[in-house]
């Protein structure tokens, strides 16, 4: 019998599957809070300015298409390490940073995974649940076992820190816990600096190794706010990896450009570590892609391009802040009973509306309003025209 035949049909991934639905319905008033892409008022996920003049310089400047080598560019790992940890870190004046140039935060995210389901393969990694939809598949198809802790408490609408620090005092020496750098995916209920710094002790009293998500760096407060947790976790463990995406803050995301950063206990180690990376890489997919990293590359080595990237970011993180701080108060006024405030202390571009499924099917079924099952909602999909009909379609089903 043929292999393909045996095969059967699978179920479409929980956010890409929701998109698909979302392009197949007809309905003219329909609204996107699936995918966390992040949209303008107009409804755009426009080409980012700083981005198409670095895409102009580079036009000019590119001599080449020959291979990268699988580590990448060392121009794009040093500035990436230093935009991701801080220029002042100590783990870069010490040499205890090794970076690859990865496909996306995703592909950091596999390769990460893959260094560890085969080069300490009786290490678990811990996740948090609720988690991103994907990480359990790009982790677990790795070869990583996988168990979970709590993190957030959909009754009390907040972090469980306790549950998280109690699941994590069961874990063994080596195992691995994956972080979200910040703007939680899909809370938004971020880590606050004393308990990054709570962490920060755990981890290093279990002999835990911390892999940190930074998918959203920027989104949430601004660099150096949202990075806080980490570089203060960086500079007190003896090793860590970071999983950076350039998707969101660049808006690269069809450009699958990331970096998989790796903190060495000491200088040598890293060396070591970089040439399993780039021995990992080259048997995935052999060589990352250029283009996007390039840009990123070309913006941070830039004063002018950096200085207009964040502010073009800077102007993103307050348009998704001043939404979620609308749709809170219209909430609350719509319901006249019910508290929405917990919406306001999110960070980045997702939250929960802590519905039940049900009412989630009936505002895609009823009302075209697309969002993650969970209740979880791409804030930047709203806008001043579709709010009053999405508070609407929810007073409806609430
Ligand atoms: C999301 O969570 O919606 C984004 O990270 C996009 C994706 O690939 O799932």
């Amino acid at each position: 019998m043929p292999v393909f035949s045996t095969l059967a049909e699978l179920r479409g991934d929980p956010i890409l599957g929701l998109s698909a639905q979302f392009r197949e319905d007809s309905r003219g008033e329909k609204i996107d809070l699936g995918v966390g892409v992040y949209r303008s008022e107009g409804g755009e996920t426009p080409i980012m300015e700083a981005v198409r003049e670095a895409t102009a310089l580079l036009t000019q400047q590119e001599t080449t298409k020959a291979y990268l080598p699988p580590s990448g560019t060392p121009r794009f790992q040093s500035v990436v390490a230093r935009l991701v940890l801080g220029s002042e870190n100590s783990v870069l004046a010490s040499g205890r940073v090794t970076t690859l140039q990865s496909v996306g935060g995703s592909g950091a995210l596999h390769v990460g995974a893959r260094l560890i389901a085969t080069r300490a393969p009786d290490a678990v990694v811990w996740i948090g649940n609720p988690t991103w939809a994907n990480h359990a598949h790009l982790l677990g198809s790795a070869g990583v076992r996988l168990k979970e802790y709590p993190y957030y408490d959909s009754t009390t609408h907040s972090l469980d820190f306790d549950g998280l620090c109690k699941a994590l005092a069961t874990a063994f020496a080596g195992d691995v816990v994956l972080l979200h750098g910040c703007c939680h995916n899909p809370s938004g209920a971020d880590l606050s600096l004393s308990q990054w710094h709570t962490l920060t002790e755990l981890v290093s009293n279990r002999k835990l190794v911390p892999f940190i998500d930074i998918a959203y760096l920027g989104l949430g407060m601004g660099i150096d706010e949202d990075a806080a947790g980490l570089r203060h976790m960086a500079e007190n463990v003896p090793e860590m990896l970071i999983a950076v995406s350039f998707s969101k803050n660049f808006g690269l995301y069809r450009e699958r450009a990331g970096a998989l950063i790796a903190v060495t206990e000491k200088p040598s180690t890293a060396k070591v570590v970089a040439s399993h990376l780039g021995s990992i890489a080259r048997g995935v997919y052999s060589m990352p892609p250029a283009h996007g990293c390039a840009l990123v590359e070309t913006i941070l080595h830039s004063n002018e391009l950096t200085s207009l990237w964040q502010r073009e970011l800077g102007d993103m993180r307050e348009r998704i802040n001043g939404l979620r701080s609308s749709l809170a108060a219209s909430l609350g006024t719509a319901t006249n009973k019910r508290d929405f405030t917990y919406l306001e202390d999110r960070l980045g571009m997702f939250c929960y509306l802590g519905l039940p499924v049900d009412a989630v099917t009936r505002l895609r079924k009823e009302h075209a309003i697309y969002m993650v099952d969970s209740s979880r909602i791409n804030v930047a999909g709203i806008n001043q025209h579709n709010l009053p009909r999405l508070v609407e379609a929810l007073v409806a089903v609430l």
